[in-house]
Formats: C-alpha cells, sequence, structure tokens
C-alpha cells in the first residue's frame, strides 16, 4: 500500500495490497478499500465517505488531462466527492470529462467495469461505459 497524503484522513477500515491513495484524499470510517485500488488527489479534493466498498482494480482520478506527453484538449480536473454507503464495484472508473465536481451520491451502487464521469444521485445504480442509472437501492 503506498499513501501519500495526509493520512490522518484516511480512516477506511481495510486497503489491500497494491493499492495507491496519493495526494488530498479522506477515506470515512468504515470504508473497505480492496487491491490494487488507484486513488488520486494531488490537484483536487477526493473525498470518499463512511461505511462504502471500493472493490478490487478501481481507480477514482481527479483528473483526466494527457497535456504532460501531448498538448491537445483542456486540462481537466475535478474534485470528487462519494457519500456514505457507496458501493463501487471491481475494476469500476470514476474520472472526469470536464471540471465540474463530481458527487457520487449516498447509498449508489456503482456496477463493475462501468466509467462514471459526471455526478450521480443518491441510490442510484449506475452501469456501463459511459455509466447510465440504470435503478435505485431505494426498497
Ligand atoms: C451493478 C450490479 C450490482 C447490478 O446487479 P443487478 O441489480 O442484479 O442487475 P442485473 O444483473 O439484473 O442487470 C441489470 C442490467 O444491467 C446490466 N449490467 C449489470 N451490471 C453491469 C455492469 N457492471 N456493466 C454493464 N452492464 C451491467 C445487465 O446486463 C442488465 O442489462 P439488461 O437489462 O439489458 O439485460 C452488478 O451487475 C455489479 O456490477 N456488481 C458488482 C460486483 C463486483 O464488482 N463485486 C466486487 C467484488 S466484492
Amino acid at each position: 500500500m503506498i499513501i501519500s497524503s495526509n493520512t490522518s484522513k484516511i480512516k477506511a477500515r481495510y486497503v489491500g495490497d497494491y493499492s495507491k491513495i496519493l495526494g488530498d484524499v479522506t477515506i470515512g470510517e468504515g470504508t473497505w478499500v480492496g487491491s490494487w485500488v488507484e486513488i488520486q488527489g494531488q490537484n483536487a479534493p477526493v473525498k470518499i465517505g463512511k461505511s462504502c466498498d471500493i472493490s478490487d482494480m478501481s481507480m477514482i482520478l481527479d483528473h483526466s488531462t494527457h497535456l504532460r506527453c501531448v498538448e491537445i484538449g483542456d486540462k481537466i480536473i475535478a474534485s470528487i466527492t462519494i457519500g456514505d454507503h457507496v458501493f463501487i464495484g471491481s475494476s469500476a472508473k470514476i474520472i472526469p470529462n470536464n471540471n465540474d465536481p463530481i458527487e457520487i451520491g449516498h447509498h449508489s451502487i456503482i456496477g463493475a467495469f462501468s466509467l462514471v464521469q459526471k455526478s450521480v444521485p443518491p441510490y442510484s445504480i449506475v452501469v456501463g461505459i459511459p455509466a447510465k442509472i440504470v435503478g435505485s437501492t431505494k426498497k
């Protein structure tokens, strides 16, 4: 596990092997982070709530930019806030495609292998690339 940030902000109950948590990242109590997870908050804050599951190989990036190697396109940076009790499926990615902050509403599910590029309301089930709402976790 590599954590390069203020570790007092990481209250996860578990972080698996080979996961990287970089920059300004906050993780709430009771949240479980699997293996090979990458969370990057070097450009903008990434806040993950309490009692979330961040499954293996998922990725949460505060930027979507390729200006370092090829100067084309806009510099895209966005803060990311994930509410409490969110489940992020295996290999899902949260990557902004504009500078609007991304908010994943509490009690939402992001399906395995999905790509989320914008905010999602609370209690959403979202799947696919790009992710679309296909259901609700509200009973
Ligand atoms: C998102 C998820 C929870 C949905 O489960 P569900 O409510 O039982 O949904 P269903 O399996 O009935 O699928 C509903 C529709 O969404 C599609 N779908 C489900 N998950 C999908 C995904 N991850 N990506 C793309 N499409 C997906 C299904 O193909 C189905 O489409 P259809 O209506 O056209 O047939 C589940 O598919 C998932 O991705 N779970 C994550 C598992 C995981 O990563 N676990 C980590 C290890 S702990």
